[in-house]
């Protein structure tokens, strides 16, 4: 488990809980993160933004008593600003926007930064890099995102690769590339190729048989 993920340049494993049985939620993070997960991804959802609505501050908050791990929050959410200080209060420690539902992503990272947590950036598989780059130097994390947002299981996107490696080679040695979707054994090793420094993995982790062993075997990969 890594406490705080800013702290290594080690690749990360990074479980997102939208595949975890949500009626025992406590048990399955204590699963994962015993399994060799490094940190939780957390998939916030709107049902406006995206076409499908997961979960907001109270299961942060839950979810926020049974584990000192780090929270990397991801707002697919069409009002970021608005409801980051109730994501920080539930124990959110970064929170990722998308660069499609702001006007000025810049301001919207400084102000999401005034509220002392980490600051991400992310764009939908249809968005151009251009978009993000005005925010470049103010966010810690740029989020590549490898599916459709919105459900977790699909199939990987190659067309985030090259976007990868555009953003990686803009990004000072504190800041990380992030990239999120359809990850597992035969696509992760593209990803790392590509400059990947955290590895969001769902369905790979959480419906494996044995997650010790799918987390393992992911990180044989890295
Ligand atoms: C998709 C979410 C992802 C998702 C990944 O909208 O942002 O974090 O949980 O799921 P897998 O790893 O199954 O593609
Ligand atoms: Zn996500």
């Amino acid at each position: 488990m890594t406490i705080d993920p800013f702290t290594t340049t080690e690749p990360q494993i990074v479980a997102s809980i939208l595949s975890a049985d949500f009626a025992k939620l406590g048990s399955e993070i204590g699963d994962v993160l015993a399994g060799g997960a490094d940190f939780l991804h957390l998939d916030v959802m709107d049902g406006h933004f995206v076409p499908n609505i997961s979960f907001g501050p109270a299961i942060i908050k839950s979810a926020r008593h049974v584990t000192r791990a780090f929270f990397d929050a991801h707002l697919m959410i069409s009002e970021p600003v608005r409801y980051a200080p109730a994501m920080v209060k539930a124990g959110a420690q970064s929170l990722t926007f998308h660069v499609e539902v702001v006007d000025d992503p810049a301001t919207t990272a400084r102000e999401i930064r005034k509220l002392g947590c980490r600051v991400g950036i992310t764009l939908n598989p249809a968005t151009p890099v251009e978009k993000i780059l005005p925010a470049l130097d103010d966010v810690d994390v740029v989020l590549i995102m490898s599916v459709v947002p919105g459900f977790s299981g699909q199939k990987f996107m190659p067309e985030a690769l090259p976007k990868a490696r555009e953003v990686k080679k803009r990004l000072r040695k504190n800041q990380r590339l992030e990239m999120d979707g359809g990850l597992h054994l035969e696509t992760i090793a593209a990803a790392r190729d590509a400059g990947v420094d955290w590895f969001v993995i769902a369905s790979a982790i959480f419906d494996a048989p044995d997650r010790k062993a799918a987390i393992a075997a992911l990180r044989a990969k890295l």
